[in-house]
């Protein structure tokens, strides 16, 4: 047998020094994707506001519900139809504005001073009672509202109301991805760390026997400017910067006009869950068009009527939701119902067909709308989701002679399984599109 050279068991240590070399880049690596996506994270979870942190204002609610609400007759700094908003936190206690913004004509019947001489300030000008809003949802508001800068004012273009909403909840699966994708890398660099160590140690004590490169490699100093002027740095830097803005451009293209969770304030404060639920009032019963025609249309006042001719007074708003009602059936004016749904004029939907010929469920589309005390757009109305459901559900054929024909032929060929609405021609572009 060969005598082990010197020259071998120098080359053992190899191993090792090899070791520290991959484990080093790879530390590197690490800590580069660890970096970047920490800001990134960052940046997704404050994106959504202008608000410095540790407001309510923080989650862009605040911001909504003033714009919604408040913006046709506040400003935030100078005045309006009624005074500028900022600063009056100082001039008014959390109190009186919960009381003012639920209902200003109860707080100045009360003979408050601050009230009445406001009131009489802005020539006996009424403002719009809130009476559904939630301290919370105040607070929300006087936070934005303290939080945004004399020399900025708010920059509002039309029709972005609810896309705030719609940012945010699709951001949540990114979030917890990320917070994942952030631990993990985490544990990798400390763990990549620790070994390194534990390596240089190791080899600290064979030092003497190692030849002059790997001598250096093991006391090798960190510098930062051969570092960051070095290929590697660059193209990683490079390559990152790359990824981040085909995610940034990639995500944000997948949210265009997608307003999955839009739930705006209606003008009465309806409750689905009172009536639908609670009540078990029929869907039917209001959407009389759900069933039989390609419009779901949303009850008239008359509707309305039938119970609340004799219904005056509601468990939540007592009389004062109900007398708005009442009040605009006898003016005869229609309530202006703000629209949840709307699909774009190049799709055609229909609902008797879903609904009548299908005999799909409100709530397979709609979700638990019997449990909703402010009704909301459930799925996200994209392309996507009307083809899957038409590539996955079964024609119902069931006392439909129409089919009978189609389902003797479809089982006469090879194809296998049940009659999807793909293979009636559900695919079809002309089908959904003018
Ligand atoms: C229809 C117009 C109108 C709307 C909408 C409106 N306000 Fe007012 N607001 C007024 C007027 C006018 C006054 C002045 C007092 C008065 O005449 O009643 C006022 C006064 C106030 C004050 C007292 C300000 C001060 O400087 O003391 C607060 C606070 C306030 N409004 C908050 C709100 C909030 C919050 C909203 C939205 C949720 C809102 N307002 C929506 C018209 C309106
Ligand atoms: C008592 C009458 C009534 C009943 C019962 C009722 N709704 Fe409604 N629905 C309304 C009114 C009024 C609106 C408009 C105000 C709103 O959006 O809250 C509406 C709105 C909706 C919308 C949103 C429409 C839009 O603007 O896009 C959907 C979806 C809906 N209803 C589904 C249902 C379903 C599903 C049921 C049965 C579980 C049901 N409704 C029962 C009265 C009713
Ligand atoms: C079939 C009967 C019926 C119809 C139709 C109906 N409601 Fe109601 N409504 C009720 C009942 C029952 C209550 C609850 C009364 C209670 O519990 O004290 C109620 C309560 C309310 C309240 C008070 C909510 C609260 O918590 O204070 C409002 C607002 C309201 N309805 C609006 C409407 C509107 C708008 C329509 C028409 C789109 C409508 N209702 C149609 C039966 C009806
Ligand atoms: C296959 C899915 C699906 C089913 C099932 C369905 N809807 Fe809809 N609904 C939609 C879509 C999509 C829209 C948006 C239509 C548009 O913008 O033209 C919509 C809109 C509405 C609207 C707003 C008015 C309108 O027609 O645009 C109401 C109200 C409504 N649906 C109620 C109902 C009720 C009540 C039922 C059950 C009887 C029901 N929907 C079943 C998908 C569905
Ligand atoms: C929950 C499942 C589901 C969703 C979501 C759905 N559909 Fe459908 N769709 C069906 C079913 C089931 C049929 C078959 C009805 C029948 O028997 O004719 C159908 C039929 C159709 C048809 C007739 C197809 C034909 O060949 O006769 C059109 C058009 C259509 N859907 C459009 C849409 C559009 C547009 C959307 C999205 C806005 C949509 N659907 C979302 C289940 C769905
Ligand atoms: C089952 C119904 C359905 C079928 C089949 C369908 N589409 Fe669509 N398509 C839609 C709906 C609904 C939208 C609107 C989605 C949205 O607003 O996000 C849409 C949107 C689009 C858009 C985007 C338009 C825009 O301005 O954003 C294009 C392009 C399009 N469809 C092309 C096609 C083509 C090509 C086919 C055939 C291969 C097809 N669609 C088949 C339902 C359908």
């Amino acid at each position: 047998m060969a005598k082990i050279s010197k020259k071998t068991v120098l080359n053992m240590y190899r191993l090792p020094i090899l070791m520290s070399r991959i484990s080093r880049s790879i530390l590197t690596l690490v800590a580069f994707s660890f970096i970047s996506l920490s800001s990134s994270f960052a940046a997704d979870t404050t994106s959504s506001a202008a608000a410095p942190a540790t407001t309510p204002a923080l989650d862009g609610k605040g911001e909504q519900l003033f714009k919604e609400n408040c913006k046709a007759c506040h400003k935030v700094h100078g005045e309006s139809v009624g005074p500028g908003l900022s600063g009056v936190s100082k001039r008014h206690d959390a109190k009186w504005l919960h009381a003012w913004v639920k209902n200003s004509t109860v707080v100045i019947a009360s003979g408050d001073k601050a009230a009445v001489a406001l009131y009489e300030k802005y020539n006996k000008a009424a403002m719009t009672s809130f009476p559904t809003f939630s301290n919370e949802d105040i607070d929300a508001i006087i936070a934005y509202v303290e939080s945004v800068p004399e020399e900025k004012p708010i920059v509002s273009t039309p029709g972005n109301e609810g896309t705030t909403q719609v940012a945010q909840s699709g951001g949540e699966y990114d979030t917890i991805v990320l917070t994942l994708i952030v631990i993990v890398l985490l544990l990798v660099m400390v763990a990549m760390f620790v070994f390194l160590t534990v390596i240089k140690r190791y080899l600290k004590d064979k030092e003497t026997s190692l030849d002059g490169e790997d001598k250096e490699l093991l006391n090798q100093k960190f510098d930062i400017k051969a570092f960051v002027s070095s290929k590697g740095f660059i193209s990683i830097v490079a390559l990152i910067f790359i990824c981040v803005t085909v995610r940034a451009c990639w995500v944000s293209m997948q949210e265009v006009a997608v307003e999955q969770n839009y739930a705006p304030i209606q003008p009465i404060a309806f409750s689905h869950k009172l009536h639908a639920g609670d009540n078990q009032i029929n869907c039917n019963y209001c959407h009389t068009g759900a069933y039989k025609s390609k419009q779901s249309n949303i009850p008239s006042l008359n509707i309305c009527m039938n119970c609340h001719t004799y219904i005056k007074e509601g468990p939540k708003y007592g009389k004062l939701e109900i007398a708005k009602l009442v009040d605009a059936y006898e003016k005869g004016t229609p309530i202006r119902w703000v629209r949840v749904h709307n699909l774009p004029d190049l799709a055609y939907f229909n609902h008797s067909q879903h609904t009548q010929v299908a005999g799909l469920e409100c709530q397979k589309c709609h979700g638990p709308v019997e449990e909703m005390e402010v009704v909301k757009q459930f799925s996200n109305l994209t392309m996507g989701w009307c083809i899957n459901c038409h590539r996955e559900t079964a024609v119902n054929s069931k006392d439909n002679a129409y089919y009978d024909r189609l389902l003797k032929v479809h089982e006469e060929s090879k194809k296998k399984g049940a009659m999807t609405v793909e293979q009636i021609g559900g695919l079809d572009c002309s089908k959904c599109h003018y």
